[in-house]
């Protein structure tokens, strides 16, 4: 999932692939590079993120080039496999996995190569062609006949001056038009401050772009219609607006983002409509299965609706990760089967396999998605929901977590009403979620408690989160968030399950964050759980919409908003209290070690 940038028009290209790249840097971010083109080609790189770059070192006056933000798939982080390579007269940069780069080795002198990158050897393939035909765009298609594997690519050389070729296959790529000058990057956010004419590549398309032309071809050469589309929402600022960071900005972002996932669907009367979900009456009424799939935090969004959408439809409701659902063979009746994939980026290189899968099963598909125009987006065979919750520029997904759940629970209660079920479920679900926005306000006001609470519980280096019900997929975000931001070793349990293993554990280096639900049955159930884990000299923080319990050692009390939307609630002291511990512990919040925003490589 690394960051692509490239620029060919009239202006000085440094600074504008250099801001590029700034915005793409969520997509990975353990080295940097960018590569101009004059009568030679200049190249600067560096090990970390584009601060680290030496752009006095570039000439200002060059009017094209390209540009990478890394993470690392073959080879450390370093200068030399840093992008772009250089490989005789050919430099590009690379987004993907080359699976047959050793093979291909055999068509380059290999004393040449100064990387252990698959994209390096890529750049000798293209170099060996192009020193047959003489032609880039030429050469870069013999290239890719020999590739296995999934590649966006940018290339460049001095023997083809004032060209960019561009193709793609897997890695996203968007082409953004403009008077006399064209951009190319893996994300429309490093476009969108320039133009709003884009040209989304698909698999298996190549283009060769200049400052005033632009030509579309499959891999075969065959000219391809060009579709320019206009950016439904351009960019948000990119700025903290006074915040610490942008996880910060983004938690508290989401009373606005909530609204706008809720604008002209959830309406005042109590219904729902939904434009977007392709579902046909009959698709409605003879559905039988949904099947919820995505990844990460996508993945914990939809098993937290699972819970709701059983309640609401009364239909069994599974959820799967997708790098486990595209191998595993499924008893699932595709006839009567909705499959909806759950992705912020769009772009989830497992998440688009598995909704590729899906679709050979003839699975009716749609998709929750946060980036307009995203494979995922364009793919699914029933349309979807956008969660229209602006750029999530922050690593670890929060506004996009709420604006998810919430966009299942207009489904349900879309389907709920459409199928005829009780009226009265989908007018509870569009009170509750028309009072959700002022109630996760009030939840933001609990930062300070919490920052308070971070400092006395970032001591502990084990941590539990335990849920009962939908608290249960809760408490597995909560662990996802503390683990990727804070480095924090946290693992998720049904409150249930303690007793079968995970209690042995317990000890006084321990923390154990017990959720406990509004419904007075399970909460009392709850309550012994954390008995039996102070009787064991553990730690304990309890979270629930009641005052603090005797036996618990710290405790949040939040509002209770309704039975389909208190884990949201919950959930958001649960980003608050990330946020605490990992600023605590003085960690990069915004680009934790080792990740990037979108997985766009398996
Ligand atoms: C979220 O905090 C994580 N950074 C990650 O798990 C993310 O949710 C996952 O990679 C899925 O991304 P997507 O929603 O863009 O498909």
């Amino acid at each position: 999932m690394c960051g692509i940038m490239g620029y060919v028009g009239g202006r000085p290209a440094k600074n504008i692939i250099y801001a590029g790249l700034q915005r793409l840097e969520y997509r990975g971010y353990d080295s940097a590079g960018i590569a101009l083109l004059g009568k030679t080609v200049q190249t600067t790189k560096a090990v970390g993120d584009t601060s680290q770059l030496d752009m006095e070192a570039l000439n200002s006056k060059l009017t094209m080039g390209i540009g990478h933000t890394r993470w690392a798939t073959h080879g450390k982080p370093s200068i030399p496999n840093a992008h772009p390579h250089t490989f005789g007269a050919v430099t590009l940069v690379h987004n993907g996995i080359i699976e047959n780069y050793e093979d291909l080795k055999e068509l380059i002198d290999t004393t040449k190569l100064k990387s252990q990158t698959d994209s390096e050897v890529l750049a000798g393939v293209i170099d060996y062609y192009l020193k047959k035909s003489g032609n880039l765009l030429d050469a870069t298609k013999q290239a890719l006949a020999e590739v296995r594997g999934t590649f966006g690519i940018a290339v460049i050389s001095p023997e083809a001056p004032g060209q960019i070729v561009v193709a793609r296959r897997g890695s996203p790529l968007v082409i953004g038009v403009d008077e006399n000058q064209h951009y190319v990057a893996s994300d429309s956010a490093a476009i969108v401050d320039h133009t709003d004419k884009v040209i989304y590549l698909k698999d298996d398309q190549i283009a060769l772009i200049t400052a005033d032309s632009l030509e579309l071809y499959d891999l075969k050469l065959n000219h391809q219609n060009i579709s320019v589309e206009t950016l439904e929402e351009p960019g948000q600022t990119l700025d903290l607006d006074g915040y610490a960071s942008y996880l910060e900005k983004e938690i508290h972002e989401q009373p606005t983002s909530l609204k706008n996932a809720m604008l002209g669907r959830v309406l005042s009367d109590g219904s729902i409509k939904l434009s977007g979900p392709n579902l046909t009456q009959e698709d409605i009424m003879g559905l039988e299965n949904i099947l919820i799939i995505g990844c990460g935090t996508a993945y914990n969004a939809g098993y937290y609706a699972k819970y709701q959408l059983e309640k609401m439809l009364g239909i069994p409701v599974s959820i799967e990760h997708a790098s486990e659902f595209r191998y595993r063979y499924g008893a699932y009746d595709a006839k009567n089967t909705l499959a909806i994939f759950m992705s912020q980026s769009g772009e989830t290189a497992d998440t688009i396999a598995s909704l590729r899968e899906a679709k050979r099963r003839n699975m009716k598909t749609i998709g929750i998605i946060n980036s307009v125009g995203s494979t995922i987006a364009r793919e699914v065979s029933h349309g979807g929901i956008y969660l229209h919750a602006g750029l999530e520029s922050s690593v670890a997904s929060t506004k996009a977590y709420s604006s998810m759940v919430t966009a299942l629970l207009m489904l349900g209660g879309m389907i709920s009403y459409k199928s005829g079920k009780d009226a009265m479920v989908t007018q509870t679900v569009a009170h509750e979620l028309e009072a959700l926005t002022k109630e996760i306000e009030h939840t933001l006001k609990l930062q300070p408690q919490i920052e308070k609470l971070a400092r006395k519980l970032s001591k502990y280096h084990d941590w539990y989160f335990l849920g009962r019900g939908p608290l249960y997929p809760v408490a597995m975000e909560g662990a996802l968030k503390i683990t990727e931001v804070a480095y924090v070793h946290a693992q998720a349990f049904a409150t249930g399950e303690m007793k079968h293993g995970p209690i042995a554990l317990i000890d006084d280096k321990h923390l154990s964050v017990v959720l406990l639900p509004e419904d007075p049955l399970l909460y009392k159930k709850s309550l012994s759980t954390l008995e039996e884990i102070k009787a064991r000299g553990g730690n304990v923080l309890t979270v629930s919409t009641r005052p603090k319990e005797e036996a618990s050692d710290h405790h949040i009390e939040v509002a209770h908003n309704g039975e389909y939307t208190d884990g949201l609630i919950y959930n958001v002291c649960l980003q608050l209290l990330t946020l605490a511990v990992a600023t605590k512990k003085g960690q990069n919040i915004d680009r934790p070690r080792n990740l990037a925003k979108s997985v766009t490589v398996e």
